[in-house]
């Protein structure tokens, strides 16, 4: 898997956003769901080198993600596909596979389902 290359500032302001917007979050009622917890942690590991932090925005490689449902998480991350008649946002195949993900679907599902999923103020 070829890895994108992130500055180094770029990632540390990436973590500092991510513990900024945990402590926000932490008064949000979603905030207080574990599934919801366990999902964010998962995206923040493994998605914000290029999606935004905040799902509802277009992130510095990938497109806006959030409220995919189950089963485009299922088809992207597991499967490197689609859902049978999904329209892809971008026509591009960047994105890798995250097979070891198998078990975290819901969970990122939740996340991003949220209403709450990220406060930029
Ligand atoms: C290496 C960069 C990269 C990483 C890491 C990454 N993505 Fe993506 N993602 C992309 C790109 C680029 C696209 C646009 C299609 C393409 O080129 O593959 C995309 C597309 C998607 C889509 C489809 C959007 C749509 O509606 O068409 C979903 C859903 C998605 N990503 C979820 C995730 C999740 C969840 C993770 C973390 C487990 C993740 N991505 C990690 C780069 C990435």
């Amino acid at each position: 898997m070829k890895t994108a290359v992130i500055p180094l500032g770029l990632l540390s302001c990436l973590l500092m956003l991510a513990a900024c917007s945990n402590e926000s979050d932490q008064s949000s009622p979603a905030a207080k769901d574990p599934d919801w917890q366990r999902g964010r942690g998962i995206f923040v590991a493994n998605c914000v080198a290029c999606h935004n932090i905040d799902p509802a925005k277009d992130g510095p490689i990938g497109p806006a993600i959030k409220g995919s449902p189950k089963e485009l998480l299922e088809a992207r991350v597991l499967r490197n596909g689609y859902p049978a008649n999904y329209t892809p946002k971008r026509p591009t195949k960047v994105m890798p596979q995250f097979p070891f993900l198998k078990d975290e679907i819901p969970y990122l599902a939740a996340y991003l389902r949220s209403d709450s999923a990220h406060k930029t103020n």
